[in-house]
């Protein structure tokens, strides 16, 4: 059984959600900047950003890999699905649900940076700013959240508890 506890409500990521689409809206006018969402976590902020936006967006996702099972990271990031849409040239934004480490986006920065973007910014729902081991510019955050392992609003663990509408902290599995 494991058991979860309420961090950040549903109601209050949906307000962030709304804050967060309109700053992207006004700072990407007349650019079509394309959205590449970081599977699996990222889809369920990706829906909700993407349907609050006022601009137009074309949206690609790619899928890493650096966490085989449980809580902690392996400390190797592969590219499990790589991007369709060509981004040399576009004002590109990568959708993450969460930076921890920072190896995962410091990984995907430097494969999408060698394509040569236009530009490239981040938007992260959550951050742990103090797990960080690799130094990596987040230009959107939702929320800074403490060093806890969070499940729900996309975040698992195990494959398990993606469709929570709230961030929760896990407390404990057996
Ligand atoms: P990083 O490479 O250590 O920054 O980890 C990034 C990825 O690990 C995130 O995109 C998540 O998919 C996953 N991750 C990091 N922290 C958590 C957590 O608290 N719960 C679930 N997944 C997490
Ligand atoms: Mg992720």
């Amino acid at each position: 059984m494991s058991t979860y506890r309420v961090l950040i409500t549903g109601e209050d990521i949906q307000k962030k959600v709304s804050e967060i689409a309109g700053k992207i809206s006004t700072d990407y006018r007349d650019r079509h900047p394309i959205l590449i969402g970081v599977l699996k976590g990222s889809f369920v902020f990706m829906a909700d950003l993407v349907r609050k936006l006022s601009i137009p967006v074309e949206i690609d996702f790619v899928q890493l890999a650096s966490y085989e099972a449980g809580r902690e990271t392996s400390g190797c990031v592969r590219l499990v699905r790589k991007l369709e849409t060509p981004v040399k040239g576009r004002h590109v934004l990568v959708i993450e649900d969460i930076v921890d480490s920072g190896l995962t986006l410091s990984f995907l920065l430097d494969y999408l940076g060698r394509q040569q973007p236009a530009s490239l910014k981040v938007c992260a729902m959550f951050d742990k700013p103090s797990r960080r081991n690799i130094d990596v510019p987040v230009d959107y955050v939702g929320f800074t959240v403490p060093d806890e392992f969070f499940v729900g609003y996309g975040l698992d663990f195990n494959q398990q508890f993606r469709c929570l509408p709230d961030l929760c902290i896990l407390e404990e599995q057996n």
